[in-house]
């Protein structure tokens, strides 16, 4: 039998590299993206130490940068031509506006817009799979989410908690738009809630009062590996290869909140997306 690819972003650690770990110990190549090559060879030689017989690729890219999601998506479709799943899981919690040097809030390019320009540059690869998947990692906190269509990167009023609902939100509408459009029934999207993870996320790029609630909250997270689970169920489990378009937590599907229930919403999201990343066709590679 072939042997199955994945593409999963945010790899060299948390839930990122439990994701790509469990991947691999199951026999599947695994491409790992990360911000420098440095951290893609750290998370490599990581699971290499636990699982000596991986196969692990590593690319680069600032996840918040479209032109080095461009770059890392053309290189990766050089060297795979089929890919049986895209892990979408980089993610990043700011509690300060801060822009790209491309000019775009720093949360929502990372955590939304990546997750949609990858899967678009990478649909031909999944497209050639006979049951592509795109994994969303998503969140229960979209249940605060407002998607601001007229000011995505909330220039005007920003927060931390507003930047993060509003992308985890986004995650889930971009799930449920690209089942709807999608043309391929063989390829398929999972939004997944990988519950409360004891991770670094909210170490990172955090005001000292953030930092505090993320160490104390945490406590009570799971482990990355429990919290890897149902992205790693979502990307290989053959039962449920026809469920696309839901939302998933611990390997079941999940009503989602209020918030996410505007089907009208996310089809401004799609079009507002689609005009960022300067894609005119989405399921068709074609550039402005
Ligand atoms: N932890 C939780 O409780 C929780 C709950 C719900 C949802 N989630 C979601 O789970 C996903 C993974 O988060 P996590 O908790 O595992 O956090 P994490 O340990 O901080 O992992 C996030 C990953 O994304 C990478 N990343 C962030 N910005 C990047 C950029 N601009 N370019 C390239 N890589 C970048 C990080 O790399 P660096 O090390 O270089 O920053 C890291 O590998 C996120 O989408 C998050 O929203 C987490």
């Amino acid at each position: 039998m072939r042997q199955k690819t994945y593409v999963v972003t945010g790899a060299n650690n948390g839930i990122g590299l439990e994701t790509s770990r469990a991947l691999a110990a199951q026999g599947a190549k695994v491409l790992l993206v990360t911000r420098t090559k440095e951290k893609g060879e750290g998370a490599k030689a990581d699971i290499l130490s636990t699982h000596p017989e991986a196969n692990v690729e590593s690319f680069v890219a600032d996840m918040s940068l479209l032109g080095d999601i461009r770059n890392a998506g053309e290189m990766i479709l050089e060297r795979h031509e089929v890919i049986d799943g895209l892990i979408n899981n980089v993610g990043t919690w700011m509690s300060d506006y801060v822009v790209t040097k491309e000019g775009i809030e720093t949360v929502f390019a990372t955590n939304h817009l990546s997750y949609f320009l990858m899967t678009h540059l990478l649909y031909p690869a999944l497209r050639n799979a006979e049951d592509g998947r795109v994994v969303n990692v998503a969140s229960n906190a979209h249940s605060y989410g407002k998607i601001n269509i007229a000011d995505p990167g909330y220039s005007k009023n920003y927060h931390g908690l507003k930047s993060n609902g509003q992308s985890k939100l986004a995650n889930i509408y971009f799930t449920f738009e690209f089942h709807n459009q999608s043309p391929d029934d063989h390829v398929s999207a999972y939004a997944v809630s990988p519950g409360l993870v004891k991770t670094d996320i909210g170490l990172k790029h955090t005001s000292w009062l953030h930092t505090l609630a993320w160490k104390f909250r945490r406590r009570k997270g799971q482990t990355p590996a429990e919290g890897a689970r149902t992205s790693v169920f979502c990307a290989t489990d053959p039962e449920i290869a026809a469920i696309s378009g839901k939302y998933w937590e611990e390997c079941r599907t999940k009503e989602v909140f209020d918030s996410a229930r505007q089907p009208e919403l996310g089809k401004q999201l799609w079009k507002l997306s689609e005009e960022m990343c300067e894609i005119d066709d989405y399921f068709h590679q074609s550039r402005r």
